[in-house]
C-alpha cells in the first residue's frame, strides 16, 4: 500500500468536488481529488445547464469564469406555455437578477484546466475507492490504480461523490435521516443541432404532459419531455420525439422548436432526496451525495455549488484559526438551502407535470395555479425569486 497525505481528501471530480479543489487551493489548502470515471466521460456528459447568479459571481470571483463570461447565455426571463398559450415571466424585472444558460460539462471542462494548472493531483480512473476511521482525527481514502493500491491520510474528508458514491452509503444508517420522494414520471432529453427558436426557455404544460424547451448554444437545443420513469428509449425513433415534443411546445402563437438532428437522448429518473446531516466525523457530504431535487426547477449545480462554497469557507476557517464553528454548522447552514430548493423544485414539478391521478379535479385545480402563476404580479415575483436564486450569503457580499 502506498501512502499520500493531505488536508482535504476529495471524492469525486464532479462540479463540486472540482470547485471545492479549486477554492482550497486559492486559501492555500492542500487537496487530493480522486474520481473513477474517465476524464472524457465527466467532461461528455451532458447534465444540467442553468446557472443562478450566485453561481454564476462565484465562478467568476474565483477566477474560473472567463469563458462563462464569454459564451454563457443570459436570460431575462422563461416563458410558460400553458395548455397552447405562451406567456413571459420577467425574472429580471421582477427580482433585479438573471439566469446564465451554460452546460454543467463546461462548468467542469474550466475547473479541469484551472486544476492542472496548479499542478495539484486530480486523478481519473480509479478503483475500488473507500473511506475509513472517519470519526478519528485522521480519517482515509484507500483506492487501487492500475496494480497499486494507494491510502490518502487526511485530516478532512469531502463526499462530492454524487448519489450514487460511495461516500454516503459509508456512514453507519443509524446516524442519517433519509427524506426521499420518487415521482411516478421521468425526462426524455434530447440534444439536437437545432438554432434555439427562443432566446428564452420554454416549460410547457399541454393535455399529453410536460415538455421543456431549453438550449446549449446559437445551434444547439436541449429538449425535454416528459415520460414514464422507465420509459424504453428504443422506443422513442427521432420522428416520434420531434412529434410528441411539436405537439406539446408549439404555442397559439405559432411559435415552435426548430427541428434538426438528434445528437444524444436518453432517459432520467426524477426524485426529491435529502440525506441528513451531510457530516460524519470528519467527512462532509456535498452536493448529489447528500440530495438531489427533481430537474424541473433547475436547481442541482446551483445547490452543490451554494454547499462547496460553504464548506470552503469552513476549512479556510479551521486552517486561518483552529476554528471549527463554521464546520459544525455546515450541514445545518446548507440543509436551510436545500430544503427551500427541494420545496420549490417540487412545487415546481407539481405545477407543470400531468398529474398521474387522472382525478380531472387535479387537472383543473392545475390550470388555476398555472393562470395565477402566470398574471399574478406577487405570484410571479415570488416563483422568480426562488428560480433564479437565492445570493450565496457572504459570497455576494464579497467575503
Ligand atoms: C437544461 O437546459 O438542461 C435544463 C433547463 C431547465 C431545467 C432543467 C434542465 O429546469
Amino acid at each position: 500500500m502506498k501512502e499520500m497525505r493531505t488536508q482535504v481528501g476529495i471524492v469525486g471530480a464532479g462540479p463540486a468536488g472540482l470547485m471545492l479543489g479549486h477554492l482550497l487551493h486559492l486559501a492555500g489548502i492542500d487537496s487530493i481529488i480522486i474520481e473513477n470515471r474517465a476524464q472524457e466521460y465527466v467532461i461528455e456528459r451532458v447534465r444540467a445547464g442553468v446557472l443562478e447568479q450566485g453561481t454564476v459571481d462565484l465562478l467568476i470571483k474565483s477566477g474560473v469564469g472567463a469563458r462563462l463570461e464569454r459564451e454563457g447565455l443570459l436570460h431575462d426571463g422563461i416563458y410558460f406555455n400553458v395548455f397552447g398559450n405562451r406567456r413571459r415571466i420577467d425574472m429580471a424585472s421582477l427580482t433585479g437578477r438573471r439566469i446564465t444558460v451554460y452546460g454543467q460539462n463546461e462548468v467542469v471542462k474550466d475547473l479541469i484546466a484551472a486544476r492542472n494548472t496548479t499542478g495539484r493531483p486530480l486523478r481519473f480512473e480509479v478503483s475500488e475507492v473507500s473511506v475509513h476511521d472517519l470519526e478519528s482525527e485522521q480519517p482515509k481514502i484507500r483506492f487501487a490504480e492500475n496494480d497499486d493500491r494507494y491510502e490518502i491520510r487526511c485530516d478532512f474528508i469531502a463526499g462530492c461523490d454524487g448519489f450514487h458514491g460511495i461516500c454516503r452509503d459509508s456512514i453507519p444508517s443509524k446516524h442519517l435521516h433519509i427524506y426521499e420522494r420518487n415521482y411516478p414520471f421521468g425526462w426524455l432529453g434530447i440534444l439536437a443541432n437545432a438554432t434555439p427558436s427562443s432566446p428564452e426557455l420554454v416549460y410547457s404544460l399541454h393535455e399529453r404532459g410536460f415538455a421543456l424547451f431549453s438550449m446549449r448554444s446559437s445551434n444547439v437545443t436541449r429538449l425535454y419531455l416528459q415520460c414514464e420513469p422507465n420509459e424504453d428509449i428504443s422506443l422513442w425513433s427521432d420522428d416520434r420525439i420531434w412529434s410528441e415534443l411539436l405537439t406539446r411546445l408549439q404555442s397559439d402563437d405559432g411559435w415552435k422548436p426548430n427541428v434538426g438532428p438528434i445528437m444524444q437522448k436518453g432517459v432520467t429518473g426524477m426524485r426529491s432526496f435529502v440525506s441528513e446531516p451531510m457530516r460524519f466525523g470528519r467527512m462532509f457530504l456535498a452536493g448529489d451525495a447528500a440530495h438531489i431535487v427533481p430537474p424541473t426547477g433547475a436547481k442541482g449545480l446551483n445547490l452543490a455549488m451554494a454547499d462547496i462554497w460553504r464548506l470552503s469557507r469552513a476549512f479556510a476557517g479551521y486552517y486561518e484559526s483552529g476554528c471549527q464553528d463554521l464546520l459544525d454548522h455546515y450541514s445545518e447552514n446548507c440543509l436551510r438551502r436545500v430544503w427551500r430548493a427541494q420545496q420549490f423544485s417540487w412545487w415546481m414539478t407539481s405545477l407543470l407535470h400531468r398529474p398521474a391521478t387522472g382525478n380531472p379535479f387535479d387537472s383543473r385545480r392545475q390550470r388555476a395555479e398555472l393562470e395565477y402563476v402566470t398574471s399574478s404580479r406577487a405570484a410571479m415575483t415570488s416563483m422568480s425569486e426562488n428560480y433564479v436564486g437565492l445570493p450565496i450569503e457572504e459570497c455576494a457580499s464579497g467575503g
